[in-house]
This record gives structure tokens, sequence and C-alpha cells, in this order.
């Protein structure tokens, strides 16, 4: 890593006008990072499914802070899609994505294709058990084993010293430490997977690609989404019953017009077990996933300790 993790550097970070290079096969992708690390140079890496937004960006900004080049993967996961799920719909902005990672700085974008990431003959699977378990993990059978796999091979593609991932999906961080401290993981090591923050619009509703989904009237009512959550952390931390607070939620957003609510509950911060009461002494999350329209919409938000 840079020798001064959170130097100042003029934010957000512009580089001198460097070209991004985008390599999409494996092979070159070594040449190019055996490059990049030449003089021991350290390397941060993102990994997105593109159509990058400001939290994509406030990840790269984070990255750049971190290391001394930033690499960007942009690879629409088809394991991680269930089969009826929005896999074909996915926004795909390639061009987009290239032009605003290139004014962030960023040295590389890694865009590897379906066939090189998952050669014919493909059969391997990573699979965490337990903190995959619930919410998301129930909610979407088969969806962390693809993200574990595709990031497990992601990080062996780019072998990068750190790595940057949204807090906005939480379950899916602590998937990937429990994955990297499982399998001694060293590039990177699990303490060097960084959760950002989530970053939210100004109504408060957490960004995310698929909030282009949304009609203008589901965008107007989903801002209930982070308004009630923000209602039931303060009931929990004043010391109302958790069922309480989670029923009282879920009665909010059908009001607000969404649709089936996929989950709503507490868990442990980091082994991601259901809680029934507000723990005393480790954070906790609330988390929640619901549709509105044919939007599914998932946040999450911190839930302090009652000692
Ligand atoms: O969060 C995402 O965009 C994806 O799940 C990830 C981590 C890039 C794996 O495909």
């Amino acid at each position: 890593m840079k020798g001064r993790v959170g130097k100042a550097l003029p934010f957000p970070f512009r580089a001198g006008g460097n070209p991004i290079q985008t390599v999409h096969r494996l092979e070159p992708l070594r040449q190019s990072i055996a490059g990049l690390r030449a003089g021991g140079r350290s390397i941060a890496l993102v990994p997105t499914m593109g159509a990058l937004h400001e939290g994509h960006l406030t990840l790269v900004r984070a990255a750049a802070l971190a290391a001394d080049h930033v690499i960007v993967s942009i690879f629409v996961n088809p394991t991680q899609f269930g089969p009826n799920e929005d896999l074909d719909a996915y926004p795909r902005r390639i061009a987009e994505d290239s032009r605003l990672l290139e004014s962030e700085g960023v040295a590389l974008l890694w865009a590897p294709t379906v066939e090189e990431v998952y050669p014919s003959g493909y059969a391997t699977n990573v699979s965490v058990s337990g903190v995959s378990d619930e919410f998301c993990g129930a909610a979407r059978p088969g969806h962390f084993d693809g993200v574990a796999t595709v990031v497990c091979k992601l990080f062996n593609q780019v072998q990068p010293d750190v790595a940057m991932f949204g807090e906005k999906d939480w379950q899916q961080l602590a998937v990937i430490r429990r994955m990297a401290r499982d399998l001694d993981l060293t590039r990177p090591h699990a303490d060097a997977i960084v959760g950002v923050p989530t970053v939210r619009e100004a109504d408060g509703l957490a960004m995310s690609s698929r909030n282009q989904y949304l009609s203008i009237e589901h965008r107007a009512a989903a801002v209930a989404l982070p308004q009630a959550m923000r209602a039931a952390v303060t009931a929990i931390e004043s010391g109302a019953p958790v069922k309480a607070a989670l029923d009282s939620l879920v009665t909010r957003l059908l009001a607000a017009g969404f649709g089936p609510v996929d989950y709503a509950g507490l868990a442990d911060a980091a082994s991601l077990e259901p809680l029934d009461q507000r723990p005393q002494s480790r954070p906790a999350r609330l988390l929640v996933a619901a549709r509105i329209g044919t939007t599914r919409l998932i946040d999450n938000m911190s839930v302090t300790p009652a000692g």
C-alpha cells in the first residue's frame, strides 16, 4: 500500500491525464499489471458490474488514496443472477463508464468477457456458508456463491494489495471478508478488504445502478425506504422491541407503495446472524430488501449496541 494511507490528495482525485488502458483478456492483463507494479508500486482493485454512479466513484477515490494505481473491473457476472432476475436488462454502458474512470485517474479497466472468466469446462464454485445463509442469501439462492466465486477469481487475476467494496451491499462485504479469511488470501488480505460507507441521494435513497429502473412515481415513493429504516433504527435504539419496529417498518413500506418486502431484519453486523433483540455489546445492522414496481431495492443501516 502507499507509504501513508489517507495521504491528502486533491479530492476528487484527478490524474494527470493518462489514458486508461482497457483490457478484456487475461494475458494482456498480466502484462499490464506487471508494468503497473514496476518499482514496487501498489494496486487497489474496485470490482464493479458497471453502470457507474457516484457511489462507485467514491470507491475509486478511496482506492486512489490507498494505493499507487487503481484498477476497476467491470463484469456483469452471470452466475450471481437467478434464472428470473435482471441479467439481460442489467445496464451496460462500458464506453461512458470508461470515460468516467479515465477522468478519475484510473490506470486500468479490466473488462473480461464471459468466456474469459468462465471458459468451457469451468467447474469450480466458492460457497461461503453461515454469513451467506439469511437475508439476500435466502431471497436469492445461489447469489452469494456467484459473488464469492467471481470475486475470488478477480482477486487472483489482479492480486491487488487492497480492494474496495460499498457498504450498501453489507452482506456481500461480510461474505467476501469471510471468504478471504477462510481461504488465507494474501492479495488482498482479509484486513485489506475495505468497506466504504453508502453514498445516498439528497433525499436519502442509497445510490444503486438499479435505481435507474424506477419510474418517476416509484423513484418518489422509494424515499420511504431510508425514511422507514431510519425510524426503525431510532425506535430500536430507544428501546422498542425489535419485532414491533420491524413490523412498523414493513407497514410503512407497504403504505408507501412497495410490493413484497423480501426481508426486514436485524443482524449481527459481522456474522449476519439474525437477532431478535438489540445486542448489548456487538454492533448490529438493520437490513431490508423490498420491491417497488419491478425493482428490488436493498439498504442497510447501523444499530448501536445497548451497552
Ligand atoms: O457489487 C457488485 O457490483 C458485484 O456483486 C461484484 C462485487 C462486482 C461481484 O460481481
